[in-house]
């Protein structure tokens, strides 16, 4: 599976540490070559023996080693592999790589190099949220780094939450997809999933019953053809596809600034369930009753379409697709809302109660071109993904 590839893991010194033991086997078992590279404070939780003798390889350490520069200097070592794997990355060395230091092995080889990086974050649950993570994750990830975890549960250090380091399994899976050749590799692809969250108060929102299962089976279906894609999504119900780049976000107005920052793209596959209006008039604070029976008055104002400012945009990607819920005369909506936002396919649906596809497993669609229209049978949303993946990809070649 990864046979001739050569995967330079840098090992963060965090309680999760004793994973990367488990992920180098599994890399091994896979057929990669590892090169191992540990911060200091890795050392105080695995040790360089224990390390080196499961990669069957020396343990790369200091910045400054006479020895491996004679070997080999840091920015060829940063060079030589097919991918780059930060795991466990704690919230230090994110910092880092957010900032560009260069003060120690890991960190100066994270600058130094050309090659793929992924990014397996493990910390305190505190450490995580804390909005500065949170703006070095989202710095690195736009410098080019895919992230695979972190997943929610409890922690080494007793709290619970989203800080754990992802599973080995899931890291490999993550790394394999990265390495894929497919005939998407060297595509950038924007994927929009889920619902979005409009704001009344603090506490409410207004949301539709998108649950993002099409949107992540797509973002799933593109990854394994090869493309990077580029995940903004809204608060879905499933959790995101491993080893793509996943952009969160609440309302729409936040969707599009996403968006318009992603860009430029090969193409644009618009899945999200995006609120057409948002409250104007929401309040700062929470809105209470006031004792005399009426009920606030909501405004809207619309929201930005992304579809169509995309489709119009100067960096308009090579491919734009939207998509068609529709609950009554679906073609002819669909139809309509091709010639409306001005993108290459409609990817039209029935989501009337009935059909169970709002939230359900199965998707029956109908791609709507210039070319005219195509209907596939009812399918499983994995399916549906695969199909429009190569789908894509044909029309990319
Ligand atoms: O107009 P309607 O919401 O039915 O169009 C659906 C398509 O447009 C979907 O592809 C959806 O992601 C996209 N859309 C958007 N921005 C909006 C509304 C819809 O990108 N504000």
């Amino acid at each position: 599976m990864l046979a001739q590839k050569r995967i330079l893991l840098v090992i963060g010194g965090g309680i999760a540490a004793y994973k990367a033991l488990e992920l180098i086997r599994l890399l091994r078992g896979a057929g990669a070559a590892v090169t191992p590279v540990m911060t200091k404070a890795a050392g105080e939780f695995v040790t360089p023996l224990s390390v080196s003798a499961l990669a069957g390889e020396k343990v790369y350490a200091h910045l400054f080693d006479l020895t491996d520069e004679a070997e080999m200097g840091h920015i060829q070592l940063s060079r030589v592999a097919d991918l780059i794997v930060v795991a466990p990355a704690t919230a230090d060395l994110i910092a880092r790589m957010a900032q560009g230091r260069a003060d120690d092995l890991a960190s100066t080889l994270l600058l130094a190099t050309d090659t793929p990086v992924l990014v397996a974050p493990a910390m305190n649950v505190r450490m995580w949220t804390h909005p500065a993570t949170q703006r070095n994750v989202a710095q690195i990830q736009a410098d080019g780094a895919r992230l695979i975890g972190p997943d929610d549960g409890d922690m080494a250090c007793g709290e619970y939450g989203p800080g754990r380091l992802a599973e080995p399994p899931a890291i490999l899976a993550a790394i394999t997809a990265m390495l894929a050749k497919g005939p998407l590799t060297g595509k950038h692809i924007i994927v929009t999933s889920g619902p979005t969250h409009e704001p009344i108060d603090p506490v409410r929102y207004i949301a539709n019953r998108s649950s993002g299962a099409q949107g992540t089976a797509i973002a799933a279906a593109l990854r394994d053809l090869g493309a990077r894609v580029s995940f903004v999504t809204g608060p879905a119900t499933v959790p995101p596809p491993a080893g793509v780049t996943v952009i969160p976000v609440e309302t729409a107005a936040q969707m599009a600034d996403a968006v318009a920052r992603a860009l430029p793209a090969d193409a644009a596959i618009m899945a999200a369930a995006v609120a057409d209006w948002r409250v104007s008039n929401a309040s700062d604070r929470k809105m209470k009753k006031d004792g005399t029976g009426t009920a606030p008055a909501l405004q809207f104002a619309e929201n930005p379409d992304i579809l169509k400012t995309v489709s119009h945009g100067p960096n308009r990607p090579r491919l734009v697709v939207g998509f068609a819920a529709e609950t009554d005369d679906v073609i002819a909506h669909a139809q309509a809302k091709l010639a409306r936002k001005g993108c290459d396919w409609i990817v039209a649906n029935d989501v009337s109660p009935a059909t169970g596809i709002m939230g359900g497993a199965e998707n029956a669609v109908t791609i709507l071109s210039a070319k005219g229209a195509e209907t596939w049978p009812r399918l499983p949303k994995d399916e549906v993904a695969r199909r429009l993946a190569h789908r894509i990809a044909d029309a990319l070649k």
